[in-house]
């Protein structure tokens, strides 16, 4: 083992109380030591986490710390913050967050990865992919919505088995290899889903349903196509066809994006839409239509 690279013994720090953080606490919990880090503040020591899933209800007792209270450097640190938060609330750990840290990144979109990789160059980083379906409808309790599968892979540094974690906690998950075409997988489908589920407040599968939403996932696709394929990303289905089979696997859902909005919540803009068209702009490729959704919901937020 190299000099402060993270033992298997320590503890696993969750950066994060939101449906993501309480999701893999109470899964983690049983199979290794978990310690759950809160916003800065006054917390009891440990916390009953209820998970639910389906009829199954399971309360699970898990350490909890405010972030401004780490006694010990987290070595190990799944990030699961909101994509605009994850920097800053590394940040905020200062010296209880060792340089050669590893950490597994949790966050929707790709802009705050590269922030992250910037920010701390000598960490271990691997980012995921999950489609995991959570909520929270309490500070404490997390309901398991839908079952699916957390694609990890490494950014930075040495590889380390984040996935064989996850299945131990019974959440399917699988290592691969590039996880950059990952997360550009699964953004040009939030991106063409999120924006729009929130612009005509409707569920996954109405986009389908209505002429005008339909047009402009079409739309978004091709551009998102175009970006894409410009950054050197290739898939071998367009983004519109993508966006419209996960539409319709989700037809019920409520999209992430609008649950913030309707909850009055920052929206991951920045880290979806904001980063696409970061691309366009760098490889020189149009995206009016992405710019211009950008601008209504900045607007609105
Ligand atoms: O962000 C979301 O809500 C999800 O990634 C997706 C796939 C759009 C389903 O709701």
């Amino acid at each position: 083992m190299l000099p402060n690279e993270p033992e298997m013994s320590d503890p696993v720090y969750i950066l994060g109380g939101g449906s993501i953080g309480l999701l893999l606490a109470t899964r983690l919990a049983p199979v290794t030591d978990i310690v759950l880090i809160r916003r800065p503040g006054q917390h009891p020591p440990r916390c009953q986490l209820t998970l639910q899933e389906g009829e199954l209800t399971r309360q699970i007792a898990v350490a909890q710390v405010g972030a401004d209270a780490l006694a010990e450097p987290a070595r190990r640190l799944i990030v699961c913050t909101k994509a605009y938060d994850a920097l800053a609330a590394l940040r905020q750990l200062g010296a209880r967050l060792p340089a050669d840290a590893s950490l597994l990144l949790m966050q929707n979109g790709m802009s705050s990865q590269e922030e992250i990789l910037a920010a701390f160059p000598q960490a271990h980083i691997h980012a995921a992919s999950s489609t995991e379906g959570a909520y929270r409808p309490a500070p404490n309790r997390v309901v398991h919505a839908g079952r699916g599968i957390t694609r990890i892979g490494r950014l930075q540094g040495q590889e380390q088995d984040w996935a064989k974690l996850l299945c131990q906690g019974g959440l399917a998950s699988e290592t691969v290899e590039p996880i950059r075409w990952h997360l550009a997988n699964k953004l040009r489908v939030n991106a063409l889903i999120n924006p729009l589920t929130v612009l005509h407040d409707c569920r996954n599968g109405e986009l389908l349903e209505q002429p005008a939403a339909r047009a402009a996932m079409q739309r978004l696709g091709e551009e998102a196509d175009a970006v894409l394929a410009a950054a050197g990303y290739r898939f071998a289905d367009s983004a519109f066809d993508q966006a419209c089979a996960v539409a319709a696997r989700t037809a019920d859902n409520i999209s992430s994006m609008l649950q913030d909005a309707r909850a009055g919540r920052r929206l991951e803009l920045d880290a979806i839409t904001g980063y696409l068209l970061q691309l366009a702009e760098r490889h020189g490729v149009a995206a009016p239509t992405h710019r211009a959704l950008y601008q209504r919901l900045a607007a609105r937020a």
